[in-house]
């Protein structure tokens, strides 16, 4: 079209320039937009068909031999990433920092930390990333900002600062804080600051200091932030502790409860310090940022149920399209836990967002496994976050079977926090180490000292070797995740909860149409008998056809009338009409 009005006498041109302008403008949201098309015929957006893969960048993998993973590290594995399963990558923070929480104390927003690269790093990144049609997910740290940054340099150095009422500053009660909260990292949540003699509030550590949202100028810079981003490239974020944003303006004491916490500080109600309705006016507004560019956000909520979690997707489905069901990682393995919270969820409205660990949390290796069959259990428990409605978020190494190697003396300890809680909170370190590789040396994850120590298991439990094995973690991953991208009604069915009242065995049909696949998980330590009766579900049929199994079977079809199951198995097939 340009071509054509180029050929046009000048006078024209002018006559036909508000069409052309026009034109130009519809173009443009044409691209805003681009992104959030929907897929498929439901209207789902592009990250309800994704799987996303959280990275922790120090132990992913490092390019240049200091011990440190980066992303010219993690770059170099987006082949294997691509070949897994894996939509979007969700990248823990990696901007600048004096890395006291390790990145989750950010002192410059739009930068990349040296100990990571480079920004021209992150953009070879992201054009790899979407060659290889990966997303980049950043991890957006919006309650609080370190101590190093500027803004709280500027705060802190006196009364009368530009940017004082950035952060949250009270006089004390004679020498004792404003009020009784504490920490969640242990000790008071006030700091004394003595060049100008008030307190600071933080939620965190003393080095991580709240942003005061109640200040437009707050909310404004952290809006730009993420503008700033977006024109980068970057395809969302995910909101780290958005519960902590809001304090009650009379900052009232928290009600305290019996006991002490793991830091020995007096157990608490943050009743006027967390989850704060205001927190919602923020998400909306973050919500209207990200709407422009098509992104997706996805929220580090933690909830006591449901009801709770459901809140995060706004009244009118205005806030996150991805607050996380971090319940899910407090389930107990068993069939009726997993039946009850799923059903709960899946009923509630919102689209499920599955995860089974992180790295504040350790490994679900170590939470599921009893020991004995570890192995078997991981990969009951891939087929089942993997093969529910809704959008999973794996993390890194839980495709191998990597577990926690938690440090056994305080002087090795990295996490602060595990340096103060010690013994009874021994921090994240545990759930933070090297990716594993392969069976050289620190499992090649670097080629000097890594910042923390590969477990032993590496030599079996590692990308290459259990790339060889067909039975192994990684090969069970990569089949559920191929059936996940292929099949219909994996992607879209719903999910119909079958045999209630079998506490050994978890088994469900996810329904599209015409289709259905059934999954079959005996989460229990003794084979099981098992049959099912679909007629009521619209498949009279008497035969399921093997999709995937990590039981030796000898047919390609089971017989539905009787599933004999090993101990810790998962059968997987289709069904037709
Ligand atoms: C979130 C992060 C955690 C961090 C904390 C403070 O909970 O997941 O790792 O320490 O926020 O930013
Ligand atoms: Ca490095």
């Amino acid at each position: 079209m340009p071509v054509y009005f180029l050929g046009k006498r000048s006078r024209d041109f002018m006559l036909i320039r508000p069409r052309f302008s026009l034109l130009i403008v519809l173009i443009f949201v044409h691209l805003a937009h681009s992104q959030s098309k929907p897929v498929d015929a439901e209207g789902h957006q592009w990250w309800q068909h994704a799987v996303f893969y959280e990275i922790y960048p120090r132990s992913f993998a490092d390019s240049n031999g200091d011990g440190i993973g980066d992303l010219n590290g993690i770059n170099s594995k987006l082949d294997y990433l691509k070949s897994l399963g894996v939509d979007a990558i969700w990248i823990t923070p990696c901007f600048p920092s004096p890395q006291v929480d390790f990145g989750y104390d950010v002192s410059d927003y739009e930068n990349i930390d040296p100990v990571y690269g480079t920004l021209g790093d992150f953009s070879k990144l992201e054009k790899n990333g979407k060659q290889h049609g990966i997303r980049i997910i950043l991890d957006f740290v919006i309650n609080h900002t370190s101590d190093q940054h500027k803004w709280f340099v500027n705060s802190r150095s006196s009364r009368t600062a530009a940017k004082r009422d950035w952060y949250i500053w009270r006089d004390g009660n004679g020498s004792q804080p404003p009020n009784n909260w504490v920490s969640i990292f242990g000790g008071p949540a006030w700091t004394f600051d003595a060049r100008t003699a008030q307190f600071y509030y933080h939620y965190f550590y003393p080095q991580q200091p709240d942003l005061n949202w109640r200040n437009p100028a707050v909310h404004d810079a952290m809006m730009n932030v993420s503008r700033w981003w977006y024109k980068r490239g970057v395809a969302g974020f995910r909101l780290d502790a958005v519960d902590a944003l809001f304090e009650d303006p009379q900052l009232r004491d928290n009600p305290v409860l019996p006991g002490v916490n793991k830091y020995g500080d007096p157990n608490e109600e943050n009743k006027y310090n967390d989850k704060l309705p205001e927190v919602h006016d923020v998400l909306r507004d973050l919500r209207k940022v990200a709407d422009k560019s098509g992104a997706v956000l996805i929220g580090e909520t933690w909830t006591k149920d449901v009801a709770e979690l459901k809140q995060y997707y706004g009244e009118h489905s205005n806030e996150l399209q991805m607050p996380m069901d971090l319940m899910f990682t407090e389930l107990k393995f068993s069939a009726s836990s997993f039946r009850q919270h799923i059903a709960t969820v899946d009923a509630s409205g919102g689209w499920p967002v599955y995860v089974i660990s992180n790295h504040d949390i350790v490994r679900s290796y170590n939470r599921y496994g009893d020991g004995q069959h570890n192995d078997a259990i991981a990969k009951v428990i891939a087929s089942l976050y993997l093969t529910l409605r809704g959008t999973a978020i794996m993390y890194y190494g839980e495709e191998l079977g990597m577990e926690n190697n938690d440090p056994v003396r305080k002087e090795d300890v990295k996490d602060p926090k595990g340096r103060l809680g010690w013994p009874l909170d021994i921090g994240r370190d545990g759930e933070r180490t090297p990716m594993q590789w392969n069976t050289s040396p620190n499992a090649g994850f670097t080629a000097g000292k890594p910042w923390l120590p590969v477990p032993a298991s590496y030599k079996t439990h590692n990308v290459e070797s259990e790339q060889k094995d067909p039975s192994s973690i990684l090969s069970v991953y990569r089949q559920v995740l191929a059936l996940r991208h292929q099949n219909r009604a994996l992607l879209d069915g719903d999910y119909i909860a079958l045999n209630e009242n079998d506490t050994n065995v978890l088994s469900y049909l996810r329904r599209y149409n015409n289709e259905a696949v059934l999954v079959v998980l005996n989460m229990s330590a003794q084979p099981q008998q098992i049959s099912f009766d679909l007629t009521a579900q619209g498949f009279p049929t008497k035969i399921a056809h093997t999709l995937m199994t990590t039981m030796n079977l000898d047919s390609k079809n089971v017989s539905l009338t009787e599933i004999s199951l090993e101990p810790f198995s998962v059968y997987i097939g289709a069904l037709s009409r």
